[in-house]
């Protein structure tokens, strides 16, 4: 990890916290439960892609926390929902008890939904953002459809639905591409909507990170298979568990390794003809499928 991205980290730890305490909550329990979620470590990739998609258009990334802070606060609330009784039923995050379970299933579903109503509230009132109010408002709408009916929230649903069916890879694909994949590609693309960056290059960026996105939940399930509780904070072999298709009962580890791979050189195959520096976002799309957590 270059010095760079550990600067990144560091400065998007601080911008998070701060906007996790300046929400004007006035019961402590629901405020400390985004907080506890929020601020719980978590690799920050999402974030992550944010800036580096900003450096190869030439944007600064300073800013966008912004957008930053609302696709780690959508994705947090994900996973708080994602953990309930009524969805994957998980007990570990992060390494931590859920939030259900440090708390309780009110709580969390209350601060999942706070959380989500957070991020819109930063998208529309970020003062970098407010500076291109066009973009703002492209964002704001592609973030939404992203997370709600369209992206995540329909992926969630076909997720719960193929609990102990047979589904082809093609749905597989399309599963993930929706609970997961919608998140991380927006996270490439919103930067370019801030910069207001030709056809070209937004394209270029939602290719990469659709490659991106897919190849990160392929390399989830993987995980999910072959890595332990401790390496990854959350229950091992949680998908067998439900009996949930995933990658690596649809196709073996393998071929899902394979796919993950080609995934990720068609992910860099887009990085050509950018203004800025693409460096960072190589190393998010090896990242993707080399991580150990
Ligand atoms: C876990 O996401 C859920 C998926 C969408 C695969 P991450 O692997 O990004 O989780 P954190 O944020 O690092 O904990
Ligand atoms: C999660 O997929 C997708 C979300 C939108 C949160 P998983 O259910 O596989 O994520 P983990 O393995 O619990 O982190
Ligand atoms: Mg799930
Ligand atoms: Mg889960
Ligand atoms: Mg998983």
């Amino acid at each position: 990890m270059t010095p760079r991205i550990q600067r990144w980290q560091r400065v998007f730890e601080r911008e998070i916290s701060d906007r996790l305490d300046s929400n004007d909550c006035s019961l402590a329990t629901l405020k400390e439960a985004m907080r506890y979620a929020g601020l719980a470590g978590g690799k920050r990739m999402r974030p992550l892609l944010v800036y580096a998609s900003g450096e190869s258009l030439g944007t600064d990334p300073d800013q966008l926390h912004g957008i930053a802070c609302a696709v780690e606060v959508i994705h947090t609330y994900s996973l708080i929902h994602d953990d309930l009784p009524a969805m994957d039923d998980d007990d570990l995050r992060r390494g931590r008890a859920s939030c259900h379970k440090a708390f309780d299933e009110a709580t969390a579903i209350l601060a999942g939904d706070a959380l989500q109503a957070l991020a819109f509230e930063i998208l529309a009132t970020d003062a970098n953002l407010s500076t291109n109010p066009e973009g703002q408002l492209s964002i704001i709408a592609s973030i939404a459809s992203a997370c709600g009916a369209s992206g995540m929230a329909v992926g969630q649903a076909l997720d719960l639905a193929a609990i102990d069916q047979h589904i082809t890879l093609g749905e597989l694909e399309i599963m993930h591409r929706l609970k997961t994949g919608a998140l991380i590609r927006v996270s490439a693309t919103a930067p370019a909507q801030f910069a207001s960056a030709g056809p070209e290059l937004c394209d270029k960026l939602a290719r990469y990170g659709d490659c991106v996105g897919l190849a990160f939940q392929i390399h989830d399930d993987i995980l999910d298979v072959t890595a332990s509780s401790q390496q990854t904070g959350k229950p091992a072999r949680a998908d067998a568990a439900r009996n949930k298709p995933a990658f690596p009962t649809v196709i073996g580890i393998d071929a899902s390794k394979a796919r993950a791979a080609e995934l990720c050189r068609m992910a860099v195959d887009e990085l050509e003809g950018f203004p800025g520096d693409t460096s960072v976002l190589h190393w998010l799309a090896a990242f993707a499928i080399n991580r150990e957590s």
